[in-house]
Parts: structure tokens; sequence; C-alpha cells
């Protein structure tokens, strides 16, 4: 890269801002501008630890002109408005995940980017790092065959065991399907393309959770959303996926993510990181065998969605991190609960395009764009 590809300013400068803004200040090309927070205290910490010029006021930081990307870091109950007045501010967005919490403001604010002319994109990420990018690959290599099935397993006890502040975890808006689901949800969906109908049975363990966290240890608190969510996603392209996302699992041996097709079976690594360990059965073997990455991006790189955004406007093409697939797995999240709440399977109304692939072999932070040398 050699051109400046824009401005970028943090709103939300919590737990996760530190890992973007230690990623976009390493960046050449992308100038950190400032950042916000409703705590002016955590705007200013942030930006003092990482050089960010200025720390603001949120309605300053979307007023300034010289700011072309806003990076939402902000709680997920505050995402579709953050990312609104981001929109109405002529700012591309890039938010964490979810995209929002219900799936009207998400369809909203996918209109409202459209309209506006500005490009809306989303985490996870994760999706674009080695370990995934590997998997993509040996899929459309034909490595397992046409895929049939996937399981995805995200077994845990709940974050209130370690986690000073876990009640968000528990309220609307979170639970482990809106809070872990997109990880799973975004890597079935760039795996095996976009979904057709959702089915899930969804229970609530208990009513209240005890914090484990040395400064409130034996705190009760309370449970507003299903702590188990079991559901069974049909692709459209045929294969036909098992998830399970829980908080109520005391410990378990299931793998993380497994695509299954009619010559193999591929041991995708924890969605959730960039990284990781890649594996494949191959038919008529005793073994799964450990496959080499392929690609680059190995290492923790939340911001990398953002700067794939940012090369896309300079280079005219789609952004990988999308709106519409983050509208997608949004409609996912929401469809499995209503579907346990309903009884009945829900035909999806939103699709995707499947994100293009990396290709192989290129170095951290490159996406293969003529130009950017
Ligand atoms: N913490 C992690 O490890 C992690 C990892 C991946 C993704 N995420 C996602 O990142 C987002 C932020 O998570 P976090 O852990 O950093 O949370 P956090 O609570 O530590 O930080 C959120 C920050 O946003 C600020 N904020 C809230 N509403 C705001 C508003 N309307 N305007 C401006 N600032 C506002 C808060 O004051 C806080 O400083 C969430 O969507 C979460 O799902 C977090």
């Amino acid at each position: 890269m050699s051109a400046r590809l824009g401005r970028v300013g943090i709103i939300g400068c919590g737990n996760i801002a530190e890992a973007y803004a230690k990623k976009l200040t390493a960046l050449p090309d992308v100038e950190l501008a400032a950042c916000a927070d409703l705590l002016p205290e955590r705007a200013e910490a942030l930006a003092k630890a990482h050089g960010i010029p200025r720390a603001l006021p949120v309605d300053a930081l979307l007023a300034d002109p010289a700011i072309d990307v806003v990076v939402n870091l902000t709680v997920p109950l505050a995402h579709t408005a953050t990312s609104r007045a981001a929109i109405d501010a002529g700012k591309h967005v890039y938010s964490e995940k979810p995209l929002g919490i219900d799936l009207g403001e998400g369809r909203a604010l996918a209109e409202a980017a459209t309209a506006a002319g500005v490009r809306l994109g989303c985490a996870p990420d994760t999706f674009l790092g080695a370990g995934l990018q590997t998997c993509r690959k040996l899929i459309d290599d034909g490595a397992i065959g046409e895929p049939v099935a996937a399981v995805g397993f995200m077994h845990s006890p709940g974050p209130e065991g370690w986690h000073p502040g876990p009640e968000i975890f528990y309220q609307r808006g979170a639970g482990p399907m809106f809070d872990m689901g997109p990880y799973y949800l975004t890597a079935l969906v760039t795996l095996l393309g976009p979904a057709r109908r959702v089915t899930a049975s969804a229970r609530r363990t208990h009513d209240e959770r005890t914090i484990g966290a040395e400064a409130r240890r034996g705190e009760r608190i309370p449970v507003e959303v299903p702590t188990h969510v079991a559901s069974v996603i049909d692709f459209a392209a045929g294969p036909v996926a098992t998830l399970v996302t829980s908080f109520d699992v005391q410990g378990s041996r299931h793998r993380r993510i497994e695509i299954q097709g009619t010559e193999g079976t591929l041991a995708v690594p924890d969605p959730n990181t960039f990284g990781g360990r890649v594996q494949l059965f191959r038919r008529g073997e005793r073994s799964f065998e450990d496959v080499p990455l392929t690609h680059a991006n190995a290492e923790q790189a939340r911001g990398l969605g953002l700067l794939d955004l940012m090369l896309a406007e300079r280079h005219g093409r789609p952004h990988r991190a999308s709106g519409d697939l983050a509208l997608h797995v949004l409609e996912l999240m929401e469809s499995s609960i209503r579907s346990s709440e309903t009884g009945a399977h829900v035909t999806l109304d939103s699709s995707c395009a499947r994100p293009a692939p990396i290709p192989a072999g290129l170095a951290d932070d490159d996406f293969g764009d003529e130009g950017t040398g």
C-alpha cells in the first residue's frame, strides 16, 4: 500500500478497542484519527495508550468531516443506533458483532447505508484469517467432495465464573447465540454459502446465575435469554448443519466445527481465532491428518475486515465482512430463537453472496488488490 486509505474514528473505547487500536495504528496507510466514548475518560485513556491524536465527544467525532470511516465498538444494544448515526453523517461504518440485536433494525440499517452510498461492514473478521481461509480453499478445491453436513459446538459454562460484569451476557441481545453465534454462523456461511431455513430448540436452564469473579463473588444476576440453543440449518446449496451454542455445558469433547463431505471431513479451527489447526480426514483413511495453513493472517488481527473494507472502497470491489453477510447471520440468530418459541421451521428472507476468498500465499494484510504494494 502506498496511498492513504482514509481516516478512522473509533466509537466505544472498552475492552475490544485495545485490539483494534493496536492493529490500526500498525497499518501504515490507515490513520486512526480520533476516538470517542459515552465515558470521556475511556476515550482519553485509549487515545493516550495508542497515540490517537484526538479523544472527542461522540457527536463531535460524527460531525468531523475529516473522519471517513467509523468503527463501532459500543455494546450490542447500542450498535444499530451508533451505526445509523454514522451513516446519517455520511461515513462508512464497520461495526463489531452483532450487526444489531433486532432484525428489523438491522434491515433498516442496511437500507440506510445503501441509500446513503456508504459501506456497511461488520465483524467477525476471523474468517479472513489463516485458519478459515485454508478451510475455504480446501472445500473449494474439492478436498472433502460435496459438503453434505456440518456440526458446530460452542460449549461453555458461561462467562460469570471469571467476568466482572457478566449481566450483559444474560440480557436481551446476548446469550450464547447472539454473543458467540456470529463466529460460528459467519464461518458456516462463508464456507457453505447462505442458508435457506432454520429450526431450533432452546432452553433457559437457570433463572439466575452466580458471579464467580472476586470483586462480586456470590452476587446473583437474572437470566432473560435462552442459554442453550440447538439449531438445525438448511443451506441453500444443500448441506444441513447442526449448531449448538450453550452457556450450560461444564465440559465437552466435541469439536468446534466440522464440515462433512462425500469424500472426507474437515476439522475447522476455533472460529473465534485467526489461525488454528486444520485437519482433514479423507475417505478410506483411518485418522485425521494435519493440513498446513496456506494463508497469512494467523495472528490476532481484529480490524482486518475494516482494512479489507477500506481497500475495497479504494479499488471499487465488494468488501468481504459485509453488512449483507452480518444481516443474514442476524436473521439466522433471531430465527433460531423464534423457531424454538413457535415450534416451526423459519424460512429466511435474507441471503448474501459468499465473500470472495483471499488468494493463497499472500502476506499479512494483503488481499491481492492490484496497485496496493
Ligand atoms: N471483549 C471482547 O473480547 C470482544 C471480542 C470480540 C467482540 N467484542 C464485541 O465488541 C463490542 C464491545 O465489547 P467490549 O467487550 O469492548 O465492551 P465494553 O463494555 O468493554 O466496551 C464498550 C464501550 O462502549 C461504550 N459505549 C456504550 N454505549 C455507547 C454509545 N451509545 N456511544 C458511545 N460509547 C458507548 C461504553 O462506555 C464502553 O466503553 C461488543 O459488541 C462485543 O460483542 C468484544
